[in-house]
């Protein structure tokens, strides 16, 4: 098992200058007032200065670097608590199909996101995907934690190399991350809602929901900054890169989908891992329209704290609206 919190990953070693957050009070962790003022700060943002952010501006760039430095949460998964569970809640935790796919998704992110960053020419926007992908190494630390508080086995983990094509990479990775942090918001809130997840385990995981957040909020706003500062041929070549990320992620998810049919369950490599996992949090199953409109409200609730001039993932929640409204055509649920 590669997951453990002795992996010796550095962001460093792919951005050169990186240096990674201060370390926070030896009392973080365990004093509540520090623990809820991080947490508000995690969630609020606004730009002071007034007037529109116009994508691919200056201002943009710098709004959305200060956006994620400023929404940092210095919290350490050393000191997170795992709570002791009922003998039959652990039971369904530990059986939930996702902690393999979980770990790697970490893993595979932190690498891609690292060696994208370290291409960059722009200072801010180098240290804040550097920054993400030192968070994504922290997600996997408290995964591996987590993993060995309830005695969860975890499949070896491959070899992650960096990618040939590191803005391939980080876009399959970050487009990735829309796709799955959607269902994710509305699985965690489903958890928690059943009762699979307590409270204190729902408290324990809710920063690093709210990190996946700010990690798509700047992975849209990378992406229309970016774009908007391309020449005209290389603005052509990045689009249709783009879609080809897109045509990627759909065959991956559907081609995933047919084996698992296939294979009855078998799941090696679930990328699908947030959409099969509503049937095992929900206690008698979930309605898709239900779920769906769970998503959207988390998405909305997630997203409403920070300055509404950033811009949002736009794909997944409006081909959500989309499902809902033609599924709205189509007559009652069942
Ligand atoms: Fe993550
Ligand atoms: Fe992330």
């Amino acid at each position: 098992m590669d997951a453990d919190a002795t992996d010796a990953f550095d962001v460093a070693q792919l951005v050169p200058g990186f240096r990674p957050p201060p370390q926070p009070q030896p009392t973080l962790g365990h004093d509540d007032a520090q623990l809820a003022a991080a947490d508000a700060r995690m969630r609020h943002w606004r730009d002071p200065v007034a007037g529109p952010l116009v994508p691919g501006s200056d201002r943009h760039g710098d709004a959305t670097c200060r956006m994620f430095r400023d929404t940092f949460n210095p919290y350490r998964p050393a000191v997170l608590d795992w709570p002791r569970l009922e003998p039959a809640v652990r039971d369904r935790i530990v059986a939930l199909p996702i902690w393999d796919i979980a770990v790697q998704t970490e893993g595979k992110a932190r690498l891609r996101m690292a060696a994208y960053a370290g291409t960059l020419h722009d200072p801010a926007m180098r240290d804040a995907l550097a920054l993400n992908a030192w968070e994504e190494q922290r997600h996997k630390d408290v995964l591996a934690r987590m993993v060995a508080a309830y005695g969860i086995d975890l499949a070896p983990e491959p070899v992650h190399h960096p990618s040939r094509d590191p803005e391939w990479a980080y876009l399959v990775t970050g487009y990735s991350e829309c796709i799955d942090s959607f269902f994710a918001f509305g699985l965690f809130e489903l958890a928690r809602r059943s009762g699979l997840f307590p409270p204190a385990l729902v408290d324990t995981f809710e920063p690093v929901m709210q990190e996946e957040c700010r990690h798509i909020l700047l992975f849209a706003n990378w992406a229309a900054w970016h774009r908007a500062r391309l020449s005209f041929p290389r603005r052509v070549r990045f689009e249709a890169k783009v879609a080809a990320v897109w045509a990627f992620l759909a065959w991956e998810r559907i081609g995933l989908a047919r084996a698992i049919d296939v294979d009855g369950g078998a799941r090696p490599q679930d990328n699908n891992f947030t959409l099969h996992g509503a049937q095992s949090v929900a206690d008698n199953g979930v309605d898709v329209r239900d779920l769906l409109a769970l998503c959207l409200a988390e998405n909305d609730r997630r997203f409403a704290g920070y300055d509404e001039r950033l811009l949002r993932p736009r794909t997944v929640p409006g081909l959500a609206r989309l499902v809902l409204r033609v599924a709205g055509l189509f007559g009652r649920r069942r």
